[in-house]
């Protein structure tokens, strides 16, 4: 989704803005633009549709000491290079803009009747008109930002720049994250801290309607009420170690691959002997379990995958689990029970539904908030009682696959905390956490003899590549799984994917079997394996294909319409994470056949921060 970068500094800065674009690639973006304050104070502003790469083709001879830059992901006009940003009000001002301004029709139309004229279908270009009216009538920058966020209804992170204040970078924030990196004697803004890894470590986070003017040796931040204000300065641990695709093709395939790792680290330090261990959870991790009576879940994507598995865990530990998406949740009215503790669940820690959802929430009489979450430097975390870490490292592919899988592992930590509470056991938990501890111990070497399966897998995809639709199938825990498999296999094949609860299937998608349309049916040996066999009886003897994913004693075989993968025996309660994987591998192989950019599939983005 759409990233910003900002620098002013006495060197050429560029080649910074370059850099940190390429940073936010894989946030997903369809355009990106820059533009510099030259030596001549004038700018120079040079956008184009597609990669950095062809930005980086065009900006020979492009230097200055301030600049923005920004990758666009479309919402109000199409991608093209007149609606890239930076946009600009004639050669004097230039924006970037990430979020969405609601009431730009009513600006244009005045702006029109004053004169403007309008290049581009974007909601961004009635701020730097704005902005620029303000500044003919004789404000400054900074006071002319004032006066249009004042202006303006929606969100926005904002960088702006003038030819008349070739020292001044400045940045505006409401409903979409910016920071502001702090240098030596030099200073930068972004939308994301990764990218301005190897320029700052030291950061401050703007407030919702925080406005900064930014110069190389000084940095000024005013509130909502443009009274100035003091932010915290932070100190950034992101690193670059995992930017590298270490020989993988694909960073989705890394990732695939270091589930292993990540797992293990989100175990680390976690769990005792027999039990989960909870100070590590946080050190308000305990009051606030102790508070709780039920929750809810509200998350978007894979998180909300991630959500309706565990919501069968919660339930079989006698605690109330009601899960929704987010941009569902933000838009009703709610009845919220004493006791009930507010859960939203994302990789990213900045999508801006779950985020508008859990601020709702506030003021609804939850009793607390918890957010599980990868990213430290979040806005979610920043917003959360208490967040508890996924430890995942950093996901580059915008497919999530160990964001989802460590996600799954932290949720069954949760879970088992409250488990004791709902069944008042005490610290030592009872036989059957002893059984899911050592059963999460064991995670690591299941999901290699996961990731072994590789190559049946390859075999399989070979099947899908020239097929336009298909349909996954699970039951219990393993429908979320099937969803999520999936959701894979569109997002980067972009053939058509549809899960269902299997016992669903003949009240509707049964029409749809035939042998062009590839069933995918996840099959663990556990107390619904009898009934998903006769449902995926009634596909075959539909004439249907079937692609099973069965537990090694589950009794399916493969036949002519059968290809079974078999998967080694796995507890029931962590099962869902070890047929993740063959899922993940599967989309990812159908892609890599179809040629598709798979770490940055069409139309998506990694961190969705419009609604
Ligand atoms: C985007 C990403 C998905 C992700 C979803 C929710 O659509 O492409 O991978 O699941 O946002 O994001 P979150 O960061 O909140 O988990």
């Amino acid at each position: 989704m759409c990233g910003i970068v900002g620098a002013v500094a006495s060197r050429d800065i560029t080649p910074v803005l370059l850099d940190g674009l390429r940073r936010l690639e894989y946030r997903g973006y369809d355009s990106a633009g820059l533009a510099v304050v030259n030596q001549d104070d004038e700018i120079d502003a040079r956008r184009a549709v597609g990669r950095v790469a062809a930005l980086e083709e065009i900006v020979n001879g492009v230097n200055g000491h301030l600049g923005i830059a920004h990758t666009r992901w479309a919402t109000h006009g199409r991608p093209a290079e007149h609606n890239a940003h930076p946009q600009l009000s004639s050669t004097d001002v230039a924006v970037v803009h990430n979020g969405i301004i609601e009431n730009h029709q009513e600006l244009r139309e005045q702006q029109l009747a004053a004169g403007y004229t309008f290049t581009s279908e974007t909601d961004t270009e009635v701020i730097v008109h704005q902005i620029d009216s303000h500044m003919k009538a004789g404000a400054d920058l900074l006071s002319a930002v004032q006066k249009t966020v004042d202006e303006l209804k929606g969100a926005y992170g904002l960088g702006v720049i003038s030819r008349h204040a070739p020292n001044t970078l400045v940045a505006a924030r409401r409903g979409s994250p910016l920071l502001i990196g702090l240098g030596e004697a030099e200073n930068f803004v972004a939308s994301d801290m990764s990218a301005l890894i190897p320029v700052a470590r030291k950061y401050m986070v703007l407030e919702d309607g925080d406005i900064a003017c930014v110069k190389q040796d000084s940095v000024q931040i005013f509130d909502q009420n443009h009274k100035p204000i003091e932010r915290k300065v932070l100190v950034s641990t992101l690193s670059d170690a995992e930017t590298e695709l270490e020989g993988y093709a694909h960073f989705m395939k890394k990732e695939i691959h270091e589930q292993t790792r990540a797992i293990t680290e989100t175990l680390e330090g976690r769990l005792g002997a027999n039990t989960v261990l909870e100070i590590p959870l946080g050190k308000n991790a305990k009051e606030i379990f102790d508070a709780t009576k039920e929750i809810k879940i509200v998350a978007c994507g894979t998180s909300y995958n991630a959500a309706c598995v565990a919501r069968y865990w919660f339930e079989e530990f006698g605690v109330r689990c009601d899960v929704e998406i987010a941009s569902e949740y933000r838009y009703r009215k709610h009845v919220v029970n004493p006791g009930t503790l507010f859960v939203t669940i994302s990789q990213s820690g900045e999508t801006l539904d779950t985020m508008a959802a859990l601020d709702m929430a506030k003021g609804l009489g939850y009793t607390n908030t918890l957010c599980v979450c990868n990213a430290p430097e979040s806005s979610l975390v920043r917003a959360s009682d208490l967040t508890i870490f996924t430890h995942a490292g950093r996901e580059i592919g915008v497919a999530s696959t160990k964001a989802f899988t460590t996600q799954l592992v932290t949720l069954m930590l949760l879970a088992l905390c409250l488990r004791r509470r709902a069944l008042g056991l005490d610290y030592d938990g009872d036989e059957v956490e002893h059984e899911i501890v050592q059963e999460l111990r064991s995670l690591p070497n299941q999901i290699e003899h996961a990731l072994s399966l590789e190559d049946e897998i390859i075999a399989m995809s070979k099947h899908f590549a020239d097929k336009h639709h298909s349909l996954f199938l699970g039951r219990g825990m393993h429908f979320p799984i099937a969803v999520e498999g999936a959701l894979k296999l569109k997002e980067i094949s972009y053939i058509h994917a549809e899960a269902y609860a299997a016992g669903e299937l003949k009240h509707g998608p049964l029409a749809l079997v035939d042998k062009d349309m590839p069933v995918v049916a996840v099959a663990p040996n556990d107390e619904l394996l009898e009934k998903l066999k006769s449902n995926l009886e009634e596909v075959r003897a539909r004439g249907g294909q079937l692609f099973v994913f069965a537990d090694a004693h589950s009794g399916i075989v493969s036949d002519n319409d059968t290809m079974v993968l078999n998967v080694a025996p796995v507890n029931n309660h962590i099962a869902p994470i070890i047929y993740t994987i063959p899922l993940q591998l599967l989309s990812y192989h159908v892609a890599l056949i179809k040629g598709t950019d798979i770490d940055k599939p069409r139309n998506l983005a990694k961190s969705v921060t419009v609604e």
